[in-house]
């Protein structure tokens, strides 16, 4: 089975191909093709959506040809075409949708609409052995939910920001601080040279609520104001520590509840970190430890594909494929703000 995905939700223009064989529950990536805008939204201090749609017209046509030649997999081969519709920019959604659409039609095979947070769940499965139902939690630049995976379609979303994204503060506190966009590998490195001679009272928002649910936007101020107080270099250093620690904290005590819920109520034994931020060693590490305290096996895909990659979308696409849940249809028209909870 050979799925070829498309990704253009946000900044990544991602193409690849995934072929998963008869007698092997995982799969392989034959090739993928993955064009980031960075450079090109720097300047702006986070992504311009008009910006990314033109940059992924321009682009992705070049990079299927790409793969096409390098995996030197002839189209007749394809099985399937996977592009994530959702959630994502309009503008952005729409390129990848209907180049996905164009090569099914094309080559008479079907075309298979893909969340784009359900590439983010799946994708450790694609060489893990991580068995349904389990918990995932999504850390990136748009997104921040706890999520119940049942199977390949069904998801539920048993906790999530109120506010901001985990990323998105990320990015907003590197800008403030002066250095620029993206702010989550720019924090880490921050905080790895952390001094330990200055205090920062930072509040944790939610920490002591009852639901699975958590806010950002009140770390972000308080750290906004402490930075425009005016900071010398080692007071930043210990104010990226202390900002990425009370994050972490956050995000670790409503997974651990979240775990020990569904534990009891499903069985759960397996947890996926997932997602932009989830390539974050410090956050990485520390859920692993916490995982290993509670018993459950954790889980987080490679760096380059916690970060937005075609791959996570043509796997899912074999997820679907190989259960036969296959009915998108031709006219799907992009959904900007789909949840997860309502494929
Ligand atoms: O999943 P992703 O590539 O795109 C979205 O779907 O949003 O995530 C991008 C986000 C950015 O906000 C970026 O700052 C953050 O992930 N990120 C990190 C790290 N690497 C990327 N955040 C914290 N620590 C990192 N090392
Ligand atoms: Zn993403």
């Amino acid at each position: 089975m050979i799925v070829f995905g498309i990704e253009t939700t946000c900044d990544e223009t991602s193409v690849s191909i995934v072929e998963k064989k008869k007698n092997n529950e995982f799969g392989d990536i034959l090739v993928e093709e993955t064009l980031s805008q960075i450079i090109k939204h720097k300047e702006f201090g986070g992504v311009v959506p008009e910006l990314a749609s033109r940059e992924h017209s321009k682009n992705l046509d070049y990079l299927v040809k790409r793969s096409i030649k390098s995996s030197k997999i002839n189209f007749n081969k394809i099985d399937a075409y996977a592009a994530a519709t959702g959630p994502g920019l309009l503008g952005a959604l729409l390129v990848g949708t209907n180049y996905a659409k164009a090569l099914a039609v094309a080559s008479n095979k079907p075309f298979i609409s893909v969340n784009h947070l359900q590439g983010h769940v799946l994708i450790s499965r694609m060489n893990k052995k991580i068995n349904f139902p389990f918990l995932c939690l999504i850390v990136s630049g748009g997104h921040c939910q706890i999520i119940l995976a049942h199977n390949e379609r069904k998801f539920k979303i048993v906790g999530e920001s109120v506010d901001d994204a985990v990323g998105e503060v990320f990015d907003k506190i590197s800008n403030i601080l002066g250095y620029g966009y993206p702010g989550g590998p720019i924090i880490e490195k921050l905080a790895r040279r952390k001094k330990n001679k200055f205090t920062f009272n930072l509040p944790k928002p939610l920490l002591k609520d009852k639901t699975f649910n958590l806010s950002f936007s009140g770390l972000k101020t308080a750290v906004r104001r402490i930075i425009e107080s005016g900071l010398e270099k080692d007071e930043k250093l210990d104010l990226a520590f202390q900002f990425q620690e009370v994050i972490t904290i956050c995000l670790l005590e409503k997974v651990k509840r979240a775990l020990k819920y569904y534990k009891k109520k499903y069985n759960i034994n397996d947890f996926v970190l997932s997602g932009g931020v989830a390539s974050n060693l410090f956050i990485r590490e520390s859920f692993e430890q916490m995982c290993t305290k509670e018993e459950i096996t954790f889980f987080a895909p490679e760096t380059k594909l916690c970060v937005d990659n075609a791959s996570m979308i043509a796997w899912a696409g074999i997820e679907m494929l190989r259960n036969g849940k296959i009915e998108s249809k031709i006219n799907l028209s992009p959904k900007p703000r789909w949840r997860i909870d309502k494929l």
